[in-house]
């Protein structure tokens, strides 16, 4: 998997950007605020057909015109596409479109054809926050290796909303309880297909991500546990009926998924330090990229946005140790300085200064 080429137009920070990044390890240095993670967003929307940061997508375009544009040539299995994003502002709301080759797709139709794995500084709430962040980290690896989740996924999200506003009608006695029974089968249909796909994704990281998290950390064991809906979900859903009824959603299936994250045996929401936090997140990441490769044979391309900070030199140092797979690697820093003697030579360095991509120094 490699990403030849990219253009950047009127995107974010980036009036005007067209880099060609090297096949192995490529290093964006850049002070705050100079556009080294817009950089990477831009890459991850090739690959997940959203921004994974961007709350509205209105906040992709820059200040030039009403649209930006994110195109790149990428190669997978030695075949070659084109892939168009653009984002146009129209009064209040945003548009995207999409196009390989030149022909116009959805969007649930990009995933899959050029993959990514990304690590940034949001991430490391992947321990500490709710578990709606730990269930994207799942959605981020299975939209790109399962065919058909991303379809899937979105027409849950459907279904727990239509049947969420039917509850609230039965319970005004608007409509007849029955109404809901096809949307229970529906619900448990397509959430047992999701948890499936999900509780897979972690028996498939859970020792990958541990190998990795001892190699950094130097012997800490990182553990992943699934915790999905009941394996009879039909059954649970209809169970909960009278339960969502009074509360007017939906109480079991997937949206209610989290994955419990345990170092040294404790659970590590709650003592996990922040250099911790970031060999474990750094570490899943790790997993997730190993995963994706042994799904599809190819490695995806690795973001990692300022991973080294906060690190100890021993855990940069095994860090990078693990980035030396065969695939292409964008990462970024604020400086130089944390990288260990030699990988600097041995990279594409480049530096960012105010949305223009220039040489160091
Ligand atoms: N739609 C937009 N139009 C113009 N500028 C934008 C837009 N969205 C974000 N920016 C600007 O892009 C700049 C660079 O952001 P980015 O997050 O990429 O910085 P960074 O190099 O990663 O910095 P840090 O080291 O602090 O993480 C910010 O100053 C931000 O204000
Ligand atoms: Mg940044």
């Amino acid at each position: 998997m490699l990403l030849l080429s990219l253009a950047l137009r009127n995107y974010r920070n980036y009036s005007r950007l067209d880099l060609e990044p090297g096949p192995r390890l490529n290093v964006f240095l850049g002070l705050n605020g100079q556009g080294k993670t817009n950089l990477l967003e831009s890459v991850a929307l090739l690959a997940l057909s959203a921004s994974p940061r961007a709350r509205r997508e209105s906040e992709l375009v820059g200040p030039l015109a009403p649209e930006a544009r994110v195109e790149a040539v990428v190669e997978s299995r030695g075949r070659q596409s084109e892939v168009r994003i653009s984002i146009v502002v129209e009064g209040e709301r945003a548009r995207r479109r999409i196009e390989i080759d030149g022909v116009p797709k959805r969007a649930i139709d990009l995933p899959g054809l050029f993959r990514v794995t990304l690590f940034w500084p949001d991430d490391l709430g992947l321990v500490k926050s709710g578990p709606d962040h730990r269930r994207r980290l799942l959605n981020q690896m299975l939209v790109q290796v399962v065919p058909g989740y991303t379809a899937n996924l979105s027409r849950y999200a459907r279904v727990v909303e239509q049947r969420n506003s039917l509850l609230k009608q039965v319970a005004a006695r608007e409509q007849p309880p029955a109404a809901l029974d096809v949307w229970d089968v529906e619900l448990a249909r397509l959430g047992s297909s999701l948890a499936e796909a999900r509780a897979g994704a972690v028996d498939e990281l859970r020792d990958l991500a541990a190998a990795q998290h001892a190699a950094i950390s130097g012997g800490e064991r990182l553990e992943l546990d699934y915790q999905g809906p009941p394996a009879d979900l039909l059954e649970a859903v209809h169970n909960s009926r009278p339960e969502d009824l009074r509360r007017g959603s939906t109480s079991v299936g997937p949206h209610r998924d989290d994955v419990a994250i345990r170092l040294d045996g404790r659970e590590a929401r709650g003592f996990a330090s922040q250099g911790q936090q970031r060999t474990a997140v750094v570490s899943i990441k790790l997993a997730e990229a190993a995963v994706i490769q042994a799904r599809t044979g190819e490695p995806p391309v690795l973001l990692f946005d300022d991973v080294l900070s906060e690190l100890d030199a021993e855990r940069r140092q095994a860090l990078l140790a693990g980035l030396s797979s065969p695939g292409q690697v964008i990462i970024t820093s604020v400086e130089a300085d944390p990288f260990p003697a030699g990988v600097i030579e041995q990279s594409v360095v480049r530096c960012i200064e105010k949305g223009q991509v220039v040489g160091c120094g």
